[in-house]
């Protein structure tokens, strides 16, 4: 990555309160852009780590919906951003089961808001939408690994409305942004981990939870396996094809896979395994009876096109990537609340430079 580009890029970071936005504003922070977040004014979680490293302090957020046309219109065309990432979202599939309207709400219209303000906005160049692995429709569990062209499609409410920010994003490409000077696409990336997530329903966070709480690990499905990779390399793999767009325009306009390969796939036995390496205590973990395998293959993304076009490669492998991850939740538990995400951050530059 080239960090010079990103000093004074006026950036806009939808969703900018949550586990990716944090990071990815602090991030940004710290290449020198000005950045700009437009998120709900209810927290994602508590505690939550937009306030634990305290992201909001060199940046402008507005709290406002996404859902709130004319806020959203007034607030883009006064920052006058040059580049938009898209994360606002509800990211879960168990809500999505709860509140299905909501989820559609938000992850539909309210891309749909956003490019459509963005298109009318005479600054923004870039656009990148932030989808998810599961916008695949995902019909035989393949770990052949999903292409960018594969069909969207989803069988619960989160991910049919991923796979119809898809569509959404492909037709306002097709229709209003090619030939504009503006470029658009959509990053699609699974199961992130990395310190400061405390999302409902996802392992690591359940894990801290459980030792916080001195409770038992409750596990559904011990024998899921996913494919892990840590949010700084998802990140860097969206700032990459920002830079790529802005600097290249129409060759990457179109949909990116941004997922780990096979040797980052482990079972959630094998995870909390790993995760106990770095524990003082072992995990007190119970099984849930009658589980049943939950799924003997899951979705895998096929990334050989960022690796080609973006040199986009996993720089922190999953051994690695938990190691940070339980390195960052000790320090919050030893009440450091230093600025370890920022170190990290730092780290991650190191070892993607002397790559080069
Ligand atoms: N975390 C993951 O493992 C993961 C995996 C795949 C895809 N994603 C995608 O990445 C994006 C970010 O995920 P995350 O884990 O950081 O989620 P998060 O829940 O931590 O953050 C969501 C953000 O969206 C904002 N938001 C939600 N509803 C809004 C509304 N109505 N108006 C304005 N803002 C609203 C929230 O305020 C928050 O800032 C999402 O699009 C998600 O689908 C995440």
């Amino acid at each position: 990555m080239n960090t010079n580009f990103w000093v004074s890029k006026k950036v806009l970071i939808t969703g900018h309160t949550g586990f990716k936005g944090s990071w990815l504003s602090l991030w940004l922070q710290h290449l020198g852009a000005d950045v700009y977040g437009y998120s709900s004014p209810v927290p994602v979680s508590e505690p939550h780590l937009y306030g634990i490293a305290q992201v909001s302090n060199n940046m402008d957020s507005t709290y406002a919906d996404i859902l709130d046309f004319q806020r959203l219109q007034s607030f883009i065309q006064k920052v006058r951003p040059e580049i938009i990432f898209h994360l606002a979202a509800q990211p879960l599939v168990r809500e999505s089961y709860i509140d299905p309207v909501a989820t559609f709400s938000v992850n539909v219209m309210g891309t749909v808001n956003l490019l459509e303000i963005a298109r009318h906005t005479e600054s923004v160049k870039v656009v990148i939408n932030i989808t998810t692995d599961k916008c695949y429709e995902n019909t035989n569990n393949s770990i052949q690994g999903f292409m960018e062209n594969d069909p969207v499609g989803g069988s619960d409410a989160y991910s049919a409305s991923k796979a119809c920010s898809e569509i959404v994003t492909s037709a306002y490409e097709r229709s209003f942004y090619s030939d504009s000077g503006k470029f658009l696409s959509s990053a699609r990336a699974g199961n992130v981990i990395g310190g400061g997530d405390w999302a409902n329903d996802r392992i690591i966070p359940d894990i801290i939870r459980s030792i916080i709480n001195k409770q038992p690990l409750n596990i559904r499905y011990p024998q899921a396996i996913r494919p892990w990779q840590h949010v700084l390399d998802c990140l860097n793999g969206y700032l990459l094809l920002a830079q790529s767009m802005w600097e290249s325009g129409a060759k990457y306009i179109g949909a990116w896979n941004f997922g780990p390969g096979e040797s980052s796939i482990l079972s959630v036995a094998q995870l909390i395994e790993e995760c106990n390496k770095h524990l003082e205590n072992r995990l007190n973990v119970v099984y849930e009876s009658n589980t049943q395998p939950y799924e003997a293959t899951t979705l895998v993304l096929n990334s050989d096109k960022a690796a080609k076009l973006l040199d986009w490669n996993i720089m922190l492998p999953i051994h690695q990537s938990i190691e940070w991850t339980m390195e960052w939740y000790s320090d919050y538990m030893s009440n450091r609340l230093s600025d370890l995400t920022l170190r990290q951050i730092c780290q991650y530059e190191n070892i993607n430079a002397s790559r080069l």
